[in-house]
Formats: C-alpha cells, sequence, structure tokens
C-alpha cells in the first residue's frame, strides 16, 4: 500500500513556508471543505467526464480486460514489435507503464527472454524519429497500436497515414491485419477508417479524456502485449480509490495530496510541482503527471465564468540523478516549490557494494545495499530541504509492481479531481490546446480553417527584432 508522509509541508517543520496543521485537519470549511468534496466526487463518478473512475470496477473492467486479452492473446507470437502511435494522453501513460513495469533494457533482449515483443511509443511527428524507429522495425513483423479518441490529432493521423503506405508497400492488402486501432466506440474519424479498412479496434470509452484514459484499452493494450499484469494495474487503481472515498482527510492520501499542493501552491506562493522518484523506472511517471497536472488544472476561468489563471508548473526530476543538478536551484533559489519524492522501500534484484576495495575515503560504502545508499541520499535530500524550510512530502511504494503503479496513477487521478474542485475549475477541458490544434489546421491548409491561418500570420508578421 503506498503511504504520503507530509509532515515536511507543515509549519512545525518548515515554518512559514508550511501549512498550519490546525487548517490542515479541520474537516469543515478551513479545509476546504474536504469531506463536501468527497461526498460530491462520490456522487458524480461514473457521470460525464469522471468516468475514468470507474474503470477498474464492473462491468468496464471485465469488458476492457477481456477484450484487451482477446486481441493480446490473437497476437501473441506474430509480432517482433509493437509500435504506438498517439500523443498526450494517448501515450504518455504506455510509456511510464512500461519503463516503470518491464526492464529498462527490455528492447535490447532477446526475443526469448521477453515476455512480448519489443515495444516503441511514436508521440511526435519528428521525422528522423519516426525514421529511424521504422528502420529496425520491420512493417511485415510490426503491430502498430494507433492511439486516438477523435483520430483527427495531426501529428496521430500523420503518422498513421505513413504507416499505412508503409504496411500497403510491404505486406499489400492485409495491412489491417497489423493494426490495432483505439479510439471512439461510436464516432469519429478514426472510427470511420477503421469501420472501413476492417481494423480491430478497442475503445476509448465514453467520458474518459486522453489523460485520465491510461488505464483504459489507451494504455491497457500495449501494456498486456508486454506481458504486465493488466488485472493487478487495476487491483491497485481500486485499492486507492476505495482509500480516497474515505470523507476523513487522514484517511483520504488523494484529498491529502490535493489539499497540501493547492494550499501550498495557492496561499504559500509555491505554484512549481516538483516529483522525484527515487528510481530510474518512475521517471516517466513523472511526465505522465506532468500532463495530468498542467493541462488540467491550466486554466483561465473558473466554472462560474471568472478569470482566474489558476494552475501549477509540474517538474519531473530524479533522484539521485538531480540533487546533482536541480537540488542546488531547489534549496538556494526562489521558495517557490513543493518537492514530491517517490520513494521505493525495495527494490528486486538489489545490489551490495563489495568490501575489499581498501581506500579509506569510500569505505563507508563497502557491504552496504544499493537501496540503503538510495534512499539514504534521499533522506539526506529531504532534510536539506527542511533544513532551508522548503515543503516537501514523501510517497512510499513498498516496491515497483502492477499493483503498486495501479495505486500511484489512481492517486493522482484522484488528487487532480480533487485539485479540480478545490480550484473551482473544469479538470477536464483544454481550451488552451484546442487553438493551437486549430492554428496547426489553418498553417497546413485544412478547409474550413483558413481565417486561423490569417490570424497566425498577422500576429507574427515579419518584425525587425530578429538577431542574425
Ligand atoms: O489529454 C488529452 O485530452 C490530450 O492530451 C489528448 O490525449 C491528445 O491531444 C490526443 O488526442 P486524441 O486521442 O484525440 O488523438
Amino acid at each position: 500500500m503506498l503511504t504520503l508522509d507530509y509532515a515536511n509541508c507543515l509549519s512545525s517543520r518548515v515554518g512559514p513556508h508550511g501549512l498550519d496543521p490546525a487548517r490542515v485537519h479541520a474537516q469543515g470549511d478551513n479545509a476546504r471543505g474536504i469531506s463536501e468534496l468527497t461526498g460530491k466526487l462520490n456522487q458524480s463518478r461514473g457521470t460525464g467526464w469522471e468516468r475514468w473512475r470507474e474503470l477498474w470496477n464492473e462491468p468496464m473492467r471485465s469488458a476492457h480486460l477481456d477484450a484487451v486479452h482477446a486481441i493480446a492473446n490473437e497476437a501473441e507470437g506474430r509480432f517482433e514489435n509493437i509500435v504506438v502511435l498517439g500523443i498526450g494522453g494517448s501515450a504518455l501513460g504506455n510509456i511510464a507503464i512500461q519503463s516503470a513495469l518491464n526492464e529498462p533494457t527490455y528492447n535490447l533482449l532477446p526475443a526469448a527472454d521477453r515476455p512480448g515483443p519489443r515495444m516503441f511509443v511514436v508521440d511526435n511527428v519528428d521525422p528522423a524519429n519516426l525514421e529511424s524507429v521504422l528502420k529496425i522495425c520491420d512493417p511485415k513483423t510490426t503491430l502498430f497500436n494507433v492511439v486516438s479518441k477523435s483520430g483527427e490529432t495531426a501529428e496521430t493521423a500523420a503518422q498513421f497515414m505513413i504507416i499505412r503506405k508503409r504496411l500497403q508497400d510491404a505486406v499489400g492488402k492485409r495491412w489491417a491485419d497489423h493494426v490495432v486501432a483505439i479510439t471512439d466506440p461510436a464516432k469519429g474519424t478514426m472510427r470511420t477508417i477503421c469501420d472501413d479498412a476492417g481494423i480491430t479496434t478497442l475503445p476509448v470509452p465514453d467520458g474518459v479524456g486522453g489523460r485520465f484514459s491510461v488505464l483504459s484499452p489507451v494504455g491497457l493494450f500495449s501494456a498486456a502485449m508486454c506481458g504486465i499484469d493488466i488485472d493487478a494495474l487495476l487491483d491497485g487503481a481500486k485499492a486507492m480509490d476505495k482509500r480516497c472515498s474515505d470523507p476523513d482527510l487522514t484517511k483520504n492520501p488523494g484529498a491529502m495530496l490535493a489539499l497540501l499542493l493547492v494550499e501550498l501552491g495557492t496561499r504559500k506562493g509555491k505554484p512549481n510541482h516538483v516529483l522525484m522518484p527515487y528510481a530510474n523506472g518512475l521517471k516517466l511517471l513523472g511526465d505522465w503527471y506532468a500532463q495530468l497536472w498542467a493541462e488540467s488544472l491550466g486554466k483561465r476561468f473558473d466554472t462560474s465564468g471568472e478569470e482566474v489563471f489558476t494552475g501549477f508548473t509540474p517538474i519531473s526530476a530524479l533522484g539521485t540523478t538531480d540533487q546533482h543538478s536541480q537540488v542546488q536551484l531547489y534549496r538556494e533559489g526562489p521558495n517557490d516549490k513543493v518537492i514530491g519524492f517517490v520513494e521505493v522501500e525495495s527494490f528486486d534484484p538489489d545490489l551490495t557494494i563489495p568490501t575489499g576495495m581498501g581506500v579509506e575515503a569510500i569505505e563507508y560504502l563497502e557491504g552496504k545495499s544499493m537501496t540503503a545508499l538510495l534512499n539514504a541520499e534521499k533522506r539526506a535530500t529531504e532534510y536539506a530541504l527542511v533544513d532551508s524550510q522548503r515543503p516537501n512530502y514523501t510517497i512510499k511504494m513498498p516496491r515497483v509492481d502492477a499493483h503498486h503503479v495501479g495505486e500511484f496513477i489512481a492517486l493522482w487521478e484522484i488528487a487532480t479531481a480533487y485539485a479540480g474542485g478545490m480550484l473551482g475549475i473544469d479538470a477536464y477541458d483544454q481550451p488552451a490546446v484546442e487553438t493551437g490544434k486549430k492554428a496547426t489546421f489553418g498553417l497546413m491548409g485544412r478547409d474550413g480553417y483558413a481565417d486561423w491561418l490569417t490570424k497566425v500570420d498577422e500576429t507574427l508578421g515579419e518584425t525587425p527584432y530578429c538577431v542574425e
């Protein structure tokens, strides 16, 4: 079970930069009405854009697991590679789960030592990047997993069009057998393409937005293909959801995490929120968190239409690596951050530093485990931050496995829902992202978007302000 240690966010540890424990623990209005908000979220779960909170419950859970396992079983042994095509919420979770739960050298292992095909995620339209993946993934032996709820996202559409042509050239009419698409079950451009071409599909369920979709087929299919225990991922999420439904703040890690970050962010001048796992595999969960926290909470208007310009800047870091890079700033730079550590209690395998080196200056390391060193460094950094009154918290993970990663994902999704409620904003839209998408359509000549081209050209017209 994950735990959340927040002592270092309180004034008792970090003085005026921390929160008053009495205010945090008050269950009424003082603590932003947590019990009332929990009641509201327990009511709205499974409705509107909060359907993601039913992904680990029946009937959605079994429907998705059965469909994902059936397609993954059918594909087993047929492909040397799986290449995921998607972007944002349709890619970041896939990358994070693979990186957390499979070995870092997974793709380099001989096929017999891997539980599935090599896995690549192409989440950009950088041509050099795509071409380099295609150079080592022969379309004849590759399954392309295209993920797009709308099917209209320019990046994913462009990738898909290139792949389709490469597949047609390589395998001819049976190209669609090399594609599994994850898209809206009923509508959208990708749905039409799949229906017309006979592409196998899995659903992005209605009411589940991109950044909340990792525990839907969006993230589950590529994970299952690579031998990850997706049932355990959902079990972990369900267990965390149960804890996060408790109206008692002190027993509800999602509510507590949101409360700490919202209060520190809005009342104590700490709008920059670092997530710093002490485990390489968890680093990319930091990128997934960054999208969730930034895109959900960065909003101009609240739900009553008032201009609020709210939100926090997520920062992804890695311990111990960033102790030698960013921690100088965190400790002595502006006191405008909350640092979130993730501590893994036990690694498998662990390594013991051998004895017998015979060099006095490093003798203290002899016979110690790498985990002991890693976690001592984390504790030392925690101490150093408290010493300079920098608020921080620790999420403790007993070990990195599918159950605990499922807990971690649900924890942040639920904390985001709480934070949205506390800030009074809609955590599920992304109007600012849509503007960029429409301007891209204009620039790329899509019918109906010519006025966007004009707007872009007028705004970004030539100026003399350029150093040449
Ligand atoms: O969180 C979101 O909604 C976005 O990041 C989307 O996932 C992203 O823009 C991709 O959209 P789509 O799945 O429609 O291609």
